[in-house]
């Protein structure tokens, strides 16, 4: 009996010996595994049984049985059908630009007092929180794109303020690429695939730019280091267009907003950026789920270049043009307070893809920029969210505004209380919503006028003054890789509209070129290595 016991005590042993034995391997691997690696199992420690019994979707409990397919009536089975179904439907369609994103939580908190600029409610009263979200992005990329890739970055900002949602949808560059908004669909089209090949194309992007110079300021900020941050949390980002904004006397400003990273500005030098996509597209993607997992919050001061009405009246450029930047000593610049994240998103889907940010979305106190590329991004991102999610966009969970009341009814759902039983027509007698009355309101809006005339006095400021000697020279280091595969004439384009900029940019540009172009090609790819066509003569 007693030798009974201490075998059953034994075996006990055992069992307990070989659960810690996997636990310890368990808790090394998680220990030695990065947070976006370890998703599944934290989500398994939070569930430590499973989280319910499984359910068609009109909520039919599942039967073992019937997630079985093999010899069984599968089309009699409403579970395997309503499973293939669904997943067929899976796919929206993914967003004209800015495909690739990815987007997380968190809050505003104002720093400084701005109340004698403006009354927006969400930036006066210090230490005030509002909530946010937030999606990064590149934009010419795909939605299963590279992070990496040599371009312009999206910061959308959300804000959910008391007054109605806040959307300040801001880029990695201080400068857009033209102001004109009738060249934005030509100049996507240069810069995305190319409509036979679906492959990049540097002759389009070359061709359209030379024959539209204003483009040139944006793309050398491509061309620099700015092109390729070190991840979402290292950039900076900017609504770009000059607002205007007013505080509660009707006294109006005109400002810059800008997200200056807390993180610091870090670029990555392009051969850093192709050894690192060699491994991982999602780069950006992973460094920004793990610092908000680790606790690491990333987080940007937002500030406000500012010039009242009489400096505009001053100075002797154009501020409302979105391809150049304020000339320094014409403003200056006033804090506003800090935008923290510090939650990942449960669900991608649910958050970052049906997100869908407005520039057109804006509050008492900021009634907005004048300029006509704004104006037509106005309609263009509702537009584009109609398309792809339907007329309730502002209807779905994660841009639901802290308050709304609307004449709006019905369409694609999701339309949750639809409004109800309220009136649906305005004006009415039975009390549904009214509009109320700013006294603040400014009594006149300006009509910003733009001349045809390309100025290249701002690329050629960009690389004379901006870029320090080093940055100059991986600027054109970048170029060279554009150029080669592009045809004689673009390139002679290309070279006279950069020597127009700045002469000497010009000369080393065509001098490193006409080194490549001596170079033997480099070695082809074994999946390449077919013969070249041969030329009709
Ligand atoms: C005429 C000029 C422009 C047009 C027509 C335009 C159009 C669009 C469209 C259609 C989208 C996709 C929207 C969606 O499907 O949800 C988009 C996204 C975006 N645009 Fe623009 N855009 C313009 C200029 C700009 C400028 C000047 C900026 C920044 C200052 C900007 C920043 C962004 C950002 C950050 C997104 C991504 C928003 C997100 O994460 O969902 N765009 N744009
Ligand atoms: C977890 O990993 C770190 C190094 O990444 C190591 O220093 C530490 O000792 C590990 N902890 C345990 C309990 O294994
Ligand atoms: C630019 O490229 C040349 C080689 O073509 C290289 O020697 C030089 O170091 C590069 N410059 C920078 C700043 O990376």
């Amino acid at each position: 009996m007693k030798s009974m016991e201490a075998y059953i005590c034994y075996f006990f042993f055992l069992v307990i010996k070989y659960v810690q034995c996997h636990d310890n391997e368990l808790y090394e691997y998680l220990n030695r595994t990065d947070r976006s690696t370890c998703q599944l199992y934290e989500f398994k420690e939070d569930h430590p049984k499973p989280i319910g019994i499984l359910t068609t979707s009109s909520g039919k409990l599942v039967e073992i049985r019937e997630s079985i397919g093999l010899n069984s009536d599968v089309f009699s089975n409403q579970y395997n059908i309503d499973l293939m179904t669904h997943t067929n439907a899976e796919r929206i369609p993914e967003r004209l630009v800015h495909a690739k994103g990815t987007a997380a939580f968190g809050y505003f908190e104002v720093t400084n007092d701005v109340s004698q600029y403006t009354k927006a409610e969400v930036f006066n009263g210090i230490g005030k929180k509002t909530p946010v979200v937030v999606r990064f992005s590149t934009v010419v990329q795909n939605l299963g794109g590279n992070d990496l890739a040599r371009e312009i970055k999206g910061m959308a900002v959300k804000f959910f303020t008391k007054e109605g949602n806040l959307d300040l949808v801001s880029l990695s560059f201080p400068v857009f690429f033209h102001r004109d908004p009738i060249d934005f669909p030509y100049f996507i089209h240069a810069l995305k695939r190319n409509p036979k090949t679906n492959l990049f194309d540097f002759s389009a992007r070359w061709d359209f730019i030379t024959k539209k110079p204003e483009n040139l300021h944006g793309l050398l900020w491509m061309l620099s280091d700015y092109g390729i941050p070190n991840g979402y949390r290292k950039m900076d980002a900017f609504p770009i267009h000059t607002f205007q904004i007013n505080n509660k006397h009707g006294g109006s400003y005109f400002v810059k907003f800008n997200f200056r990273t807390e993180q610091g500005v870090e670029n990555l030098p392009s051969s850093a950026a192709e050894a690192i996509t060699a491994r991982d597209l999602d780069y950006y993607t992973r460094d920004l789920y793990n610092a908000i997992e680790n606790k690491n919050y990333p987080a940007w001061t937002l500030e406000m270049d500012i010039m009242s009405f009489d400096d505009i009246k001053k100075i002797d450029y154009n501020p409302f043009e979105v391809t150049r930047l304020w000339k320094k000593g014409t403003y200056y610049t006033v804090p506003i307070g800090r935008l923290v994240l510090d939650r990942n998103p449960d669900n991608f889907f649910r958050v970052s893809e049906m997100s869908a940010f407005n520039p057109g979305n804006l509050v008492p106190g900021i009634p907005g920029p004048l300029d006509n590329l704004f104006k037509s991004r106005r309609s263009a991102y509702r537009d584009a969210q109609i398309y792809r999610l339907g007329v309730n966009h502002n209807r779905i969970e994660v841009n639901t505004p802290l308050y709304s009341k609307v004449y709006n009814r019905d369409g694609k759902p999701p339309v949750r209380d639809n409004m109800m039983d309220a009136p649906n027509y305005y004006p009415n007698s039975f009390n549904g919503p009214v509009p109320y009355v700013d006294p603040s309101r400014l009594k006149e809006r300006f009509t910003v006028f733009d001349v045809n005339a390309v100025d290249l006095d701002q690329p050629e400021y960009f690389i004379k003054h901006y870029l320090r000697s080093d940055q100059r020279e991986r600027l054109i280091n970048n170029t060279i890789p554009t150029l080669v595969p592009i045809a004689p004439y673009l390139q002679r384009r290309a070279i006279r509209l950069l020597t127009l900029t700045d002469p000497s940019l010009g000369r080393e540009i065509s001098e490193k070129l006409q080194e490549a172009l001596k170079q033997p090609p480099p070695p082809p790819l074994p999946v390449l290595n077919e013969p070249k066509r041969k030329m009709k003569s």
